[in-house]
């Protein structure tokens, strides 16, 4: 469950950028496709983060160098998403919500810091399921 949460995690944010650049000409229908996946991968990753807790727990494992290494670039992570790509995500929301002109479309779909913070995230998640996965000791013993 953990592993699958968040493939397909990294999976659906990388959809919403593909969706954010069809929505840049100012397409409404592609804009809603892009904030509800964002939301659909919020929400897939809070799954696959309970579901990694767990595991630590039932597995007992130790606090190896690779999870602590993991647990600080999901605190970045957090910060990123809280100052950045929440704000713009709930500003997309609001604006769709309200029967939005295509120039407020493109100006949102266009937002630099949005894509300069979502584009942030996905490199720390890839990070992350690297470390996870190859479980580097960094010369540290266990
Ligand atoms: C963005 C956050 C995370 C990502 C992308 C991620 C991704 C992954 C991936 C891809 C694996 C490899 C599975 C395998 O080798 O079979 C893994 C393993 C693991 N993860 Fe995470 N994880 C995240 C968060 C967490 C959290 C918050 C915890 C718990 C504190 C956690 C605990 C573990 C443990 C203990 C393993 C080893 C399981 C094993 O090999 O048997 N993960 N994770």
């Amino acid at each position: 469950v953990h592993a699958c949460g968040m493939a397909a995690a990294l999976l659906m944010f990388a959809m919403r950028e593909v969706l954010v650049i069809l929505a840049r000409g100012g397409r409404v229908r592609a804009a809603a496709a892009a904030i509800a996946t964002g939301r659909l991968a919020e929400i897939t990753t809070t799954v696959g983060v309970l579901a990694g807790i767990a595991l630590f727990f039932l597995g007992r494992w130790p606090l190896t160098a690779w999870l602590i290494a993991s647990l600080a670039l999901i605190a970045l992570l957090m910060l990123v998403e809280r100052r950045v790509v929440s704000s713009w995500q709930q500003r997309a929301k609001a604006s769709l919500d309200s029967e939005p002109s295509r120039p407020e479309i493109r100006a949102l779909m266009a937002d630099r810091r949005a894509l300069v913070g979502r584009l942030t995230n996905i490199a720390i998640f890839a990070v992350i399921a690297t470390l996870m996965t190859l479980k580097p000791q960094f010369g540290l013993a266990e």
